[in-house]
């Protein structure tokens, strides 16, 4: 019998390695042979550590699972499915994620992530096998077709920087992946690595060999630790295996990969800051122009894409643009994995095309709230997105429409807050976060943020409320067009919605009672 037990951080986080040990001591003394697979996360966290058992009629899943629970899940038969009060029947069919549409994360959580075999037996490669077969302008045109666009946050083309980065003059040019996943209550770039690294692997090759680099760079978060070495063992496997190095896939061109290890500066996740780092220096900010595409790494022609970004490439390739540019709306096209997080009933991992409603997201995946009070303001986007209101929460979710309330997807990354939640002081951490994360190098943001937290201390305080409040607008003002990169130039993002949408709690009367 297989019996899957998550290798995931989320996973190992809430025992897994513990249950997996348990389930082998077990098993032997029951004189029972299994076979124990340490799969990714299939992203239902409030059920890890999620067992799962291979069975005639499918994968049946049990959890959360914990180390005395496994004599009574052998005893209630479980290695055959049979019934327990952890059960929730088949896997697929649990509703959070039968109602998904997983492309990026379809092996995510169903495969062992370091088995070569088992990747190729699910679609694995066959998207760097045809890009390898294909002139590169052409995978290029499949990318751009595809509507693919930046999964970091910006949605910038991916087509179009390839281009770009392709039709450079340069004899050295460099793919390198941000992987420095800094937004709060985000994981998806984590999930990939640790639970399927070679689809990422496979979309960066894509990536070199589309735009003449030969050499690619991924660039792990210090944080993640279990996913650097996931990393590291898968990128030695596909090495040994011919799917990186001299001669990718027998085409004759060459591509290699290493891993760099971030040192837990936010500002390094954006890119020319990311760049200063791997060149081993400190994270600043560069001013663009030039942009990376054109004198990035070590001032080579560099495409500098997300994993998730990345990730999405090979079922493009394998599948054909028109059928990824087919989910979505807009030109948000493809899928996100938005992530759940704060105070969720059912926080996880939820891929859907573009164009659900946060309202379907907290309400029909997230079952509310984990307190049980109602939801009050739901920040979606990371750190510097802005707080979405309930008159928002039925807007469908792609880059334009959020765009236009002043709003931003961003890396999907959506956490909630109940009614106990202090507008004014989430409003406080979003300038003290700023303050601390700053590289420095622009005044609106270094400065700003300092006096951020000041202004904000003397509207709670009401020191002169009413005119620190216009103050505040002002410097969110300065922020917003004077700050170099987006760490100062979206700080205003949750700060101006925190006070435009929740008043009251800044002590001024809403809109209505004045
Ligand atoms: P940006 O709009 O300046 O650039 C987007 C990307 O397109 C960059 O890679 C840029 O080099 C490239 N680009 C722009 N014009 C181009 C052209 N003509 N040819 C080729 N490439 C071109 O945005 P930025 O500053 O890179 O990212 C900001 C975003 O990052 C925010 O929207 C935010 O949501 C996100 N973010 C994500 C975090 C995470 O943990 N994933 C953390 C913090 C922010
Ligand atoms: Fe540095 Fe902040 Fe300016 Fe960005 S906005 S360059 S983080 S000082």
């Amino acid at each position: 019998t297989t019996i899957y037990v998550p290798r995931d951080s989320a996973a190992l986080a809430a025992g897994a390695d513990e249950v997996a040990a348990a389930i082998t001591a077990e098993a032997a003394r029951r004189g029972l042979a299994v076979n124990l697979v340490r799969n990714g996360s299939r992203g239902l966290f409030w059920l890890e550590p999620l067992v799962e058992v291979q069975t005639p009629g499918g994968r049946m899943a049990y959890g959360p699972v914990a180390p005395q629970d496994v004599p009574g899940l052998f005893e209630a038969g479980f290695l055959s499915g049979g019934a327990h009060a952890l059960g929730h029947g088949v896997t697929e069919q649990i509703p959070f994620l039968a109602l998904q549409e997983r492309l990026t994360f379809r092996r995510v959580g169903v495969t062992d992530p370091l088995s070569l075999a088992d990747y190729a037996a699910h679609e694995g490669w066959a998207g760097l096998q045809r890009a390898a077969a294909m002139p590169p302008a052409e995978v290029i045109h499949e990318v751009t077709h595809s509507g693919l666009r930046g999964r970091g946050g910006a949605a910038f083309p991916a087509g179009i920087k390839w281009k770009t980065v392709a039709e450079a003059v340069a004899d050295q040019k460099y793919v390198v992946c941000n992987a420095d996943e800094g937004d709060s209550g985000t994981y998806s770039d984590r999930m990939t690595m640790e639970g399927d690294p070679f689809m990422l692997i496979e979309g960066m090759a894509i990536a070199g060999l589309a735009v003449g680099a030969t050499h690619g760079v991924v660039y792990i978060r210090s944080e993640y630790p279990h996913a650097v070495a996931t990393m590291n063992e898968a990128i030695a496997l596909a090495t040994q295996a011919g799917f990186l190095g001299e001669d990718v896939c027998g085409c004759g061109r060459a591509f290699h990969l290493e891993v760099r290890k971030a040192a837990g500066a936010y500002v390094c996740g954006e890119e020319t800051a990311m760049l200063e780092s791997i060149e081993g220096k400190r994270g600043i900010v560069r001013a663009k122009p030039p942009l990376p595409a054109l004198q990035g790494l070590f001032g080579q022609p560099t495409v500098i894409n997300n994993v998730i970004t990345l990730a999405s490439v090979p079922i493009i390739l394998a599948r054909g643009a028109d059928f990824y540019r087919n989910y979505g709306v807009g030109r948000s096209h493809g899928t996100l994995p938005f992530q759940l997080a704060g105070n969720i009933r059912h926080g996880g991992l939820v891929e859907k095309a573009f164009g659900l409603t946060l309202r379907e997201l907290i309400y029909g995946f997230g079952g509310g709230t984990r307190s049980g009070r109602p939801v009050k303001a739901v920040q979606v986007g990371g750190p510097l997105g802005a707080y979405v209101p309930e008159s928002k929460w039925d807007v469908p979710l792609d880059y334009e429409a959020y765009a236009a309330f002043g709003a931003v997807v961003g890396h999907g990354g959506i956490v909630v807050h109940d009614d106990t939640a202090d507008m004014a002081a989430l409003a406080r951490y979003a300038m003290e976060f700023c303050a601390l994360e700053s590289c420095g190098k622009c005044t609106p943001c270094r400065i700003g943020s300092t006096r951020g937290v000041e202004v904000i201390d003397r509207i709670v305080r009401d020191e002169r409320r009413a005119e620190q409040v216009i103050l505040l607008r002002d410097l969110c003002d300065t922020m917003l067009a004077g700050s170099l990169c987006a760490m100062g130039g979206m700080t205003p993002y949750p700060v101006l919605s925190a006070l435009d949408h929740y008043p009251e709690d800044f002590g001024i009367a809403p809109p209505s009672e004045r």
